[in-house]
């Protein structure tokens, strides 16, 4: 077991790093977001990570981090629950988006137990904070796979409330420039489209015979800049997916021909949010590559986004003393391409 000291936040807050290690796979996370830092497959770094906590502070690009109350954006930050109507902090244009100004994404979270191959991170979210109602205690738990990492999340709150934690790792299997030329396969029929502000119009259309269809493994990139509206929209891909099935499931495929690694996202949330890295802007990472637009891409498993105010989404409401718990995995293996 490995703890250290990663930095120091603007507020004098320390900042640990704990390493989960087995033979094929070593995570570094970090205590400021319950982030994951570093995910070494065979010693392959497969995901996007700053070396200076400065960057994890300042950044708006929510590396690795765990995002909440609610992931993705709310409408107007605003919604009604019974019968009441809440006020949450607009940090995007009008809307909400990861939780608000200070998502859990900038919290230092208490380590609640550590070995070797899992942690597992607290926090307790007051209620009132950016304008939720309810004190919600959250969990999440790391925890290695033989060949992977997994995400519990569990929650409860004493009074009703809302709640959609996600992740939000960028990968980059290759550890090159772009993450265009990656393989991506999503099992998803269908997807929930956005308007001007990337937000969900409540319609949900299907893939088939647009760029949005990834039911065929294809490079990231290969429509990426086709005409068509949605793309254009957001920049590139920036949708939440319906993912085909239900219960714990594969949800999708990215691989790298050029360092022979496949992952597969396995989950029992109901979307994804495949976020093609549109808004990078070239900050430094940790191995000294520029982190540019593109350079990795996000498959955050979550609820729909703005669910809260779309009747025809599943409800993410959290009702006083219910358990939310909810699970995802990125399993690797050794991915051979065709000669
Ligand atoms: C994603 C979201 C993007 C963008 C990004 C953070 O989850 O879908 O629109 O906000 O986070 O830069």
């Amino acid at each position: 077991m490995e703890k250290s000291i990663f930095g120091t936040l603007s507020s004098g807050a320390q900042v640990h790093a704990y390493l989960l290690k087995n033979s094929n796979v070593e995570v570094t996370l970090l205590d400021y977001g319950a982030t994951v830092q570093s995910l070494k497959y065979k010693g392959v770094d497969v995901v996007l990570g700053y070396k200076d906590i400065k960057q994890y502070e300042s950044g708006d690009d929510y590396l690795g981090a765990v995002i909440g109350r609610v992931a993705n954006r709310i409408k107007g930050a605003s919604f009604t629950l019974n019968k009441k109507k809440y006020s949450l902090y607009a940090n995007d244009g009008k809307n909400t988006l990861h939780g608000g100004k200070n998502g859990f994404n900038a919290y230092v979270w208490e380590v609640e137990n550590y070995t070797e191959t899992e942690i597992k991170f607290k926090r307790l979210s007051p209620a009132k904070e950016e304008g939720f109602s309810g004190n919600l205690l959250v969990g999440v738990r790391y925890y290695l796979t033989e060949k992977g990492l997994g995400i519990e999340y569990t929650a409860v709150s004493d009074a009703d409330t809302v709640v959609n934690l996600t992740n939000h790792t960028y990968f980059n299997l290759n550890g090159d420039e772009t993450a265009e030329n990656m393989f991506l396969k999503i099992n998803a029929d269908y997807y929930t489209p956005i308007d001007k502000n990337l937000i969900p119009t409540g319609e949900v259309l299907p893939v088939k015979d647009t760029p949005m269809d990834f039911n065929w493994a294809k490079f990231v990139g290969k429509d990426i800049e086709e005409e068509f509206e949605q793309l254009e929209l957001a920049g590139g891909y920036d949708h939440n997916y319906v993912i085909k099935g239900d219960g714990f499931r594969e949800c999708a495929v990215l691989s790298s021909g050029r360092k022979n690694i496949l992952m597969r996202c396995f989950t029992d949330r109901e979307g994804v949010q495949f976020y093609s890295g549109n808004f990078l802007k070239g900050e430094m990472g940790k191995d000294g590559y520029e982190y540019k637009k593109r350079y990795g891409v996000c498959l955050e498993t979550q609820s729909f986004p703005n669910a809260v105010n779309e009747k025809a989404f599943k409800s993410p409401v959290l009702k006083k003393d219910e358990v939310y718990k909810t699970v995802t995995e990125y399993r690797f293996e050794d991915f051979l391409p065709v000669e």
